[in-house]
């Protein structure tokens, strides 16, 4: 837990460590859990009591993800960040929506042994952080939402893998030329499963980035990476399905379809853009 890359979420001071508390000049405090994160989420800044992915979501991520089958998106991404590490002063990253963790852990434990980083991981879930926070120690790992995400400002890069940027949060975080790097569902991800769920599946991009440019952000890089699973089994299906739960927003037909799959090999279709900002 490094405070020193946190501010209080309800006045912006920095915060000190006192104990298992972060307290700020204004003594707001909070408490850090058994688990090592820190629930950042003022009460004025939740929409909803659990805000986020649930505790029986976030399971099914984890299971899902252990198997190994995202990996190769998990590689990609620290691939990416690779070339940004600085031999001076470490890099400072947020994982904004990091959910149960996996893919910041999987760049930490590469890049840690090649250079200095500074990484926090935030998700809007409770659950989610918690069960994060035990995939490693080297992470700041909070409670806080991307719509104001209570970070020292300076980074150089923002992560948002599967989540829901938000532009007016990210642009006070970043440094001058810092990044956000966009991990997102291509056309065809995910396609053979979509097939059985729905009687007609679109094929759309990942989605225009015109609020994202009219606030200062240029797209400096676009990738993409296709590959086939191996057979996934059951379990594995199930699994996707529940942490994915845009799948399941499928009449009754499709569930029942899905629920009767016992093995499935599938399309994995991800776009990596990356954004500049440009004060
Ligand atoms: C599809 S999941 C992706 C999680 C993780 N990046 C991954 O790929 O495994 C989206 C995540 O965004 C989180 N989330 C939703 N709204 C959020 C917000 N406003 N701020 C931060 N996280 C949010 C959810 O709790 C969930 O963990
Ligand atoms: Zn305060």
């Amino acid at each position: 837990m490094n405070p020193e890359a946190l501010i209080c979420p309800l006045c912006a001071s920095a915060f000190t460590l006192h104990s298992r508390q972060l307290v700020c000049p204004n003594n707001h405090s909070f408490d850090i859990a058994r688990q090592g994160y820190v629930n950042l989420l003022p009460v004025q800044q939740k929409r909803s009591r659990n805000p986020g992915d649930s505790k029986e979501m976030v399971a099914a991520r984890t299971q899902f993800l252990n198997t190994g089958i995202y990996e190769p998106i998990a590689q990609k991404v620290t691939e990416l960040v690779r070339p940004l590490l600085q031999q001076d002063r470490p890099l400072r990253l947020l994982d904004a929506g990091c959910g149960e963790g996996y893919y910041l852990d999987y760049l930490i434990q590469a890049l840690l042994p090649l250079g200095k980083l500074d990484a926090v991981g935030m998700d809007i879930s409770k659950e989610a952080v918690a069960a994060a926070a035990k995939r490693s120690k080297d992470i700041t790992w909070i409670v806080g939402t991307n719509a104001r995400p209570p970070l020292a400002p300076g980074l150089d890069l923002i992560l948002s893998i599967f989540g829901f940027p938000s532009y007016e949060g990210f642009r006070p975080l970043l440094k001058p030329g810092g990044r956000v790097l966009l991990v997102e569902p291509g056309p065809d991800h995910l396609i053979e499963l979509r097939q059985v769920i729905y009687p007609r599946v679109k094929r759309n991009p990942p989605p225009g980035l015109a609020k994202a440019e009219e606030l200062g952000f240029q797209l400096a890089d676009s990738q993409s990476l296709q590959y086939q699973t191996r057979e996934l089994d059951q379990e594995a299906i199930q699994d996707l399905l529940q942490m994915t739960p845009h799948l399941y927003r499928a009449k009754r037909e499709g569930k029942e379809a899905a629920a009767r799959l016992t093995s499935i090999q599938l399309t994995v279709d991800v776009v990596f853009r990356t954004l500049e900002y440009q004060a």
